[in-house]
């Protein structure tokens, strides 16, 4: 029986992987890499700010110091935070209002798992926060998905066990981390990697089998 869904924010919530990449090709731009693109932007689903920005990096041939990188990373977040100004409940994705007073409704606990250290600034901006009955983001881990310690400390700060948890995520990094941390996954997105999850659904507005789901 499920008893809290913790779900992951940029990409299951709200459409916010489209800053990510802008602020991201930004800075590629700066560094005179212009090979980075869309695809590669998929392989930072759900990893780390750093380890996003060694995504970037890899598409170009310089090394770079430590100190330059967290520069890089930086400059890199500036430019998101400036994007993420104009941010307001337009960015919600379709279904997600409805599915969250729908759990709420039911009796579940709502949880967020999301490596970013932007979550709570994304929840606050957006209204989100007022359906969330805890955050578990970038400011409280040690380690990225796919480690499962974001979701761990969410169910821990929500006072479930982790069985009893379900994940919604669109990263395959998300779904491996979530399995780890034994709890249920739902895997919104149309990426073939999603078909790892226990359940999954194109998005939020799909017909989802919740009484399903929730009761298995
Ligand atoms: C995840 C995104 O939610 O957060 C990643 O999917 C991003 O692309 C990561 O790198 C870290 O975000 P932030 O806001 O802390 O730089
Ligand atoms: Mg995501």
């Amino acid at each position: 029986m499920i008893r809290g869904v913790i779900f992951d924010l940029d990409g299951v919530l709200v459409s916010t992987d489209e800053l990510h990449f802008e602020a991201w090709k930004m800075l590629a731009v700066e560094l005179g890499i212009d090979k980075f693109t869309r695809e590669d932007n998929k392989k930072q689903k759900g990893v780390s700010r750093m380890e996003s920005l060694e995504v970037v990096l890899s598409k170009g041939s310089k090394i770079y110091s430590q100190e330059m990188k967290e520069e890089f990373a930086e400059r890199k977040n500036n430019y998101y935070k400036k994007l993420l100004e104009e941010l307001d409940e337009r960015a919600i994705l379709p279904g997600v209002t409805e599915c969250l007073r729908m759990l709420k409704s039911n009796g579940n606990l709502i949880g967020i798992g999301s490596v970013s250290k932007n979550a709570p600034l994304i929840l606050e901006k957006t209204g989100l926060i007022k359906y969330i009955d805890k955050v578990s983001c970038g400011l409280d881990i040690t380690r990225s998905k796919p480690d499962p310690e974001v979701f761990e400390v969410a169910a821990n700060k929500l006072g479930l066990k982790y069985e009893d948890c379900l994940v919604v995520e669109d990263s395959l990094a998300g779904i491996v981390a979530g399995k780890a941390a034994h709890m249920k996954t739902l895997g919104v997105g149309s990426e073939y990697e999603l078909l790892r999850a226990d359940y999954e659904a194109t998005g939020l507005d799909a017909e989802i089998d919740w009484k399903a789901i929730l009761e298995a």
